[in-house]
């Protein structure tokens, strides 16, 4: 079976798309962006997928790529156009070249037309393409500028995706307006610039007069992208927290296994958030642990210090991960959930006192 998701970018609007053969858990992810690289590796990681190509559908404008992020975290591999102007790329792909992974692939096909170097990748039964900003949903990329030209878009879109079935359904790399997806028939018939009667001249006309101002990070995201995403000088991207061996949750979470805890306890602040009768029944405390019911941890995070990492437990992780995120808007930096809560520290033998059973 397939494994499909469709992720965005709010910042950017784009959207960015994992594939992965659920029988092998090989991977594939299209369009990843920069600032969402340690959400996508949570969702790897949450799903037990194992990637193996980052695909860039062309060399964007205005965002930087996770791509080689991606490549530093989980050892994949970036592909795109051999027409991109990309430097440092594991692999450069002509028209018509198949990026596998397990025992499905994607077909890469050049539809040029917004940049010389864009690709839209097609899925093996053709039931699903990601069209990149080729064709938008009721809409298309925009021309003006990176070798874009009109006249070879029209082309591209016609040859290229036109030809793929009616029911074919078509993924954007960006929408503006909360769309997700589109089909073939539906983008021949009702998109405003190149369906129905409508021809190339129509089509270059209205083009060449929409007028856009260009993008915000166009100045940095293409020289970025150019280099496949890696930073300038050393900087190894974006900063994890360096107080204990958290990970990050594809909800947003950042947590702390009990191992590391049981270690360190005298180096954090335990917080308890769960309520009276659960603090002094059966399951028991870590001992220390200072106790703040959850329903007054606002009013009382004042008699925490911003100067000791905050650990924050309940019974089964749930509380205390919300309360991570109420001390992290109370502005607490570090902070972490403690994973499984206290039925996973009893499960692992944690030190606990007051416990009866
Ligand atoms: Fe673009």
């Amino acid at each position: 079976m397939l494994i499909f998701r469709q992720l965005f970018d709010p910042e950017s609007s784009t959207y960015t798309y994992l594939l992965a053969d659920s029988e092998t858990r090989d991977a594939v992810i299209i369009d990843p962006v920069y600032e969402q690289v340690r959400r996508e590796v949570a969702l790897l990681e949450e799903l037990n997928l194992k990637l193996g190509f980052s695909l860039e559908t062309h060399v964007h404008a205005d965002h930087v790529t996770g791509g080689w992020l991606l490549k530093e975290r989980t050892g994949s591999r970036f592909a795109l156009s051999a027409r991109s102007g990309a430097d440092g790329a594991d692999r450069y792909l002509e028209h018509g070249e198949r990026i596998e992974f397990g025992n499905r692939y994607l077909q890469a096909r050049a539809t040029p037309g917004h940049t010389g170097g864009c690709m839209t990748y097609v899925l093996d039964d053709e039931r699903m393409a990601f069209t990149g900003d080729c064709l938008l949903i009721r809409g298309c990329g925009r021309t003006d500028f990176q070798e874009g030209d009109p006249r070879t878009m029209y082309q591209s879109i016609h040859m290229q995706i036109f030809s793929l079935p009616d029911d074919c359904l078509l993924y954007p790399g960006h929408d503006y307006k909360g769309l997700t997806v589109t089909s073939v028939g539906e983008e021949k018939r009702y998109n405003p610039r190149m369906g129905g009667d409508l021809n190339e001249n129509d089509f270059a006309g209205y083009m060449d007069n929409l007028g856009l101002a260009h993008p915000k990070k166009l100045d940095i995201a293409v020289p970025a992208n150019l280099a496949c995403g890696r930073p300038e000088g050393d900087g190894a991207g974006i900063d994890d927290p360096g107080w204990a061996p958290l990970t990050y949750t594809f909800a947003g979470i950042w947590e702390v296994q009990p191992h590391w805890l049981e270690d360190h306890m005298q180096d954090c602040q335990i917080v308890d958030v769960r309520e009276q009768d659960e603090f002094e029944g059966p399951l028991g405390r870590i001992p220390g642990a200072k106790f703040i019911p959850l329903g007054q941890l606002s009013e009382r995070a004042g008699e925490l210090s911003a100067d000791t990492p905050i650990v924050a437990v309940c019974r089964a992780g749930g509380r205390s991960a919300q309360a991570t995120l109420m001390l992290r808007r109370a502005g607490f930096e570090e902070v972490a959930n403690l994973a499984g809560g206290m039925l996973r520290w009893r499960a692992q033998r944690g030190t606990v006192e007051g416990a009866s059973e």
